[in-house]
């Protein structure tokens, strides 16, 4: 028997994240109209906890139906990636990662899997339990910001990255296509992109997903203001703000804001912000961008990575992409 290869985690972030990126990213969205904090810094361990509960609540389709395209596809997947590393952006508890690794594995062609997250405590845990459960595979995890930490990826293997959760829809359109840019860029022929993307449908349920009646999502939004308490000493009255979840049809996504349901005075010594909101002032927090196939299809085509295959779940509410870097 080989001997078991011992899981590696490597950290690129700034451990206490409350570095330059945290203060830069706030100063520049709070201080601009209309105001912004980015989605990045809803994921501290509350926030990882209070997302993991979102993906169990019923309205919360998207992640029941990118399980069940995976679960149904995911040999399918395996056999048209024949990928020998498999990287996953933004991996959280790796939860969906096992649906995907026992049929990558199963191939045999598998050798190593990079989960990337911002949390480390999140990833450590489910490093540990992957290398357990995957014995000969080499689990090797980085702790970094996939918009920032792309060129440093493992390289030299057949490599696919998966992105999964349509956590895409977060970004804008220049941001997207600047991040699909950037990947396409690290690919090499053969290489290729598994993309998760949640589909334009009615307006009522993608409010009901983002509005749910225990307010777990409320929760969730809100707690963004916490962690800028927490890091940058902030006083931010919390409970002095509403969630206001809305769809905009025009630009099709869903857009996550706060309401300073008084005037607040924002005092951000660590970012060199002092402010006041308007009473109703609002705050975006999240966009959750909805997808069309052949936009998204198109999207990935302009930089240089056209699309395979699509699985969709039975319902049609999401789909999961694999485009590939062409050869030659
Ligand atoms: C993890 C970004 C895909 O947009 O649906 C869930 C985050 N926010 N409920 C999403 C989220 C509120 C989620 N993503």
């Amino acid at each position: 028997m080989s001997p078991r290869p011992e899981p590696v985690v490597s950290v690129l972030l700034d451990p206490d994240r409350a570095g330059d990126s945290l203060i830069e990213d706030v100063r520049r969205g709070l201080g601009s109209q209309p105001r912004t904090i980015s989605p990045k810094w809803l994921y501290d361990d509350r926030g990882s906890e209070l997302f993991d509960q979102i993906t169990k609540l019923p309205d919360y389709y998207p992640f029941a139906a990118e399980h069940e395209i995976l679960s149904d596809f995911a040999p399918q997947i395996a056999a048209a990636s024949g990928a020998s590393t498999l990287i996953e952006l933004g991996s959280g508890t790796s939860e969906k990662s096992r649906i995907l690794l026992d049929a990558f594995t199963a191939t045999g062609r598998l050798r190593r899997f990079t989960p990337v997250d911002v949390s480390e405590a999140t990833l450590r845990q489910a490093t540990e339990t992957l290398a357990e459960r995957y014995p000969g595979l080499r689990v090797e995890a980085v702790v970094g910001d996939f918009t920032l930490h792309l060129a440093q990826l493992p390289a030299g293997d057949r490599r696919t990255i998966a992105f999964l959760g349509s956590t895409i829809g977060n970004l804008y359109r220049e941001e997207r296509a600047a991040f699909l840019g950037a990947l396409s860029d690290v690919l090499v022929a053969g290489d290729s992109l598994l993309l998760g993307v949640d589909l334009v449908k009615s307006a009522d349920r993608l409010v009901a997903a983002y509005n749910d009646p225990d307010g777990v999502t409320e929760d969730f939004v809100r707690n963004v203001l916490h962690v800028l308490n927490h890091a940058l000493g902030s006083e931010i009255d919390v409970d002095g703000f509403a969630y206001v979840p809305f769809w905009d049809p025009h630009m099709e996504r869903m857009d996550l804001r706060l309401r300073a349901e008084m005037p607040q005075r924002v005092r951000l010594p660590g970012a060199g912000l002092d402010f006041t909101l308007a009473s109703g002032e609002e705050v975006r927090v999240e966009i959750s961008t909805k997808f069309r196939i052949s936009g998204i299809s198109g999207e990935l085509e302009d930089v240089g990575l056209p699309v395979r295959q699509v699985w969709t779940d039975r319902a049609g509410d999401f789909a999961v992409l694999l485009a590939a870097k062409p050869t030659g």
